[in-house]
């Protein structure tokens, strides 16, 4: 699991890209309707970083082609992106925003976090 910061330094309606080391690619984390998402930051479709993207509810529209990506299954809801990206399960700890890697996108899977859940 990935350090990301604390909980207060990612108000409601904010994002950050995080490098997640050699294994994954970068990973954004979003702070939206009153939860935390993480999703691949590279769009499917070319090399825009959907961090520096506009949020809409638990959408995120790419900053370069606006391509909408829901930001709880990484599914693209309209063109030009076809594919998904990989979504990433989220944990608070302590106050502290962690991010899973995830290996493979798992449908139905739960992905993201409200900023009151705890893992002991
Ligand atoms: S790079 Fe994201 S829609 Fe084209």
């Amino acid at each position: 699991m990935i350090p990301v910061c604390r909980i207060e330094d990612l108000p409601e309606g904010e994002s950050v890209r995080i490098e997640a080391g050699d294994a994954t690619a970068p990973i954004a984390v979003f702070h939206t309707d009153g939860a935390f998402y993480a999703i691949d930051d590279t769009c499917s479709h070319q090399d825009a970083s959907l961090s520096d993207g506009w949020l809409e509810g638990c959408y995120v529209e790419c900053p370069l082609h606006a391509a909408l990506f829901d930001l709880r299954s990484g599914e693209p809801t309209c063109l030009p992106a076809r594919k998904p990206v990989r979504t990433h399960a989220v944990t608070v700890v302590d106050g502290m925003l962690y991010v899973h890697p995830a290996t493979q996108i798992v449908p139905g899977q739960p992905v993201h976090a409200a900023p009151e859940e705890a893992v002991a």
